[in-house]
């Protein structure tokens, strides 16, 4: 996606969603292809860390906050939530990691697994919610995702 191209809060949300989605397949594809080379893998779970703790930043700050006052829905916002503090809970664990530790796979193969049915949710349940709900300007949201976005990348670099 162009640096230009504005995107709706959704599609901004998704396109996370599908680049961590191949940054997980590739660290699958690294342990099954050299799975004593455990140190090969360590920045690639640091980096999937730090693109899911931008992305759930952005979320809570900016997204789940437009939901619940758009969308007549708070149980499913709760649930979405308790879930991101789950994988906060997971990323901790891989970030606090000093390569390499064995219990590194199993633990990214835990947050993809939760991450899969997180998304899973978002997109079946939260994001059509979204798009009908009246009121709710997504072009208005993507670009304040995308600012604070841009932002967070930023501070980490
Ligand atoms: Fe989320
Ligand atoms: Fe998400």
């Amino acid at each position: 996606m162009p640096e230009s191209m504005p995107q709706d809060a959704c599609e901004l949300l998704d396109a996370d969603h599908i680049a961590v989605k191949h940054l997980f397949v590739e660290y699958a594809r690294q342990a099954m292809a050299a799975p004593e080379e455990a140190r090969d893998r360590q920045a690639l779970a640091q980096r999937i860390c730090q693109e899911l703790t931008v992305h759930a930043q952005i979320e809570e700050e900016i997204f789940y906050p437009a939901l619940r006052e758009a969308i007549a829905a708070p149980q499913l916002l709760d649930e979405a939530q308790a879930e991101h503090q789950q994988a906060k809970a997971l990323i901790a664990r891989i970030r606090g990691m000093r390569a390499p530790d064995p219990r590194m796979d199993d633990l990214v193969s835990q947050l993809a697994n939760a991450v899969e049915h997180h998304v899973k949710e978002e997109r079946d349940v939260l994001f059509p919610k979204a798009r009908v709900a009246p009121g709710l300007d997504l072009m208005a949201l993507g670009a304040q995702l995308k600012e604070r976005q841009d932002e967070l990348v930023g501070q980490a670099a």
